[in-house]
């Protein structure tokens, strides 16, 4: 849902009196930033917490695609490469995909771990998100995620990451100057 959405939909609940819900599942990760332009603060706004999804962009963050070959084999875009909101149509042919999955393997290295654990550790922290909604497809896939809790970024790390996924809209209204004017 959009921002507006959310709040309607917490205006509605109130006024009759349920429940209200205490948090919502937004995709968010390093490829999917948008996200921040109204869902996060609308949630932060009516004291959600967020359950991100999608938190390796579908498998894109672990590094296992690549820009010259096609996904083949038993993974998700090997099996489907049209799937979903990871379509390897859509996010191979940007520059912005490749540029994030470059930053997010420097970082790894640095640290020895895996780019999931990197992309995973960044979402981890940023403002809002709750917790990180984790999809494997075996058990070896989520043990290996599962380092991300002990990994520790540091304030450099997380702007290079945010900086190389910045999804950099137009002024207005969620750019730089729309954002002046509304501070
Ligand atoms: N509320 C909602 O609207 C909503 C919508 C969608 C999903 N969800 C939930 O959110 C969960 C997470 O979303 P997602 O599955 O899209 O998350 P994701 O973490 O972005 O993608 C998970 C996929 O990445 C691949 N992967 C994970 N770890 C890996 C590793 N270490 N090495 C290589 N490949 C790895 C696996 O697929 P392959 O090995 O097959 O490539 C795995 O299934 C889902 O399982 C679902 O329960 C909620």
């Amino acid at each position: 849902m959009t921002g507006w959405q959310l709040q309607k939909m917490m205006a509605s609940v109130a006024s009759v009196g349920t429940s209200a819900p205490i948090t919502i599942q937004p995709q968010y990760s390093l490829l999917v930033r948008e996200t921040e332009y109204e869902i996060l603060p609308s949630a932060l706004d009516a004291q959600l917490g967020v359950l991100a999804w999608g938190p390796l962009g579908g498998g894109w963050l672990t590094g296992k695609y690549s820009r010259t070959a096609p996904p083949t084999g038993r993974t998700r875009l090997g099996e489907n490469p049209s799937r979903g909101f990871e379509a390897y149509s859509k996010r191979a042919p940007r520059d912005g995909t490749w540029k994030v999955l470059e930053e997010v393997e420097r970082v790894a290295r640095d640290h020895d771990v895996t780019s999931a654990a990197v992309a995973l550790a960044w979402l981890r922290d940023q403002t809002g998100v709750t917790s990180v909604i984790l999809g494997a497809r075996s058990a070896t896939q989520l043990e290996s995620n599962m380092t991300a809790a002990g990994l520790t970024l540091s304030i450099d790390e997380l702007t290079r990451l945010s900086s190389a996924s910045d999804p950099r809209p137009d002024d207005y209204p969620y750019g730089p100057r729309g954002q002046e004017q509304r501070a």
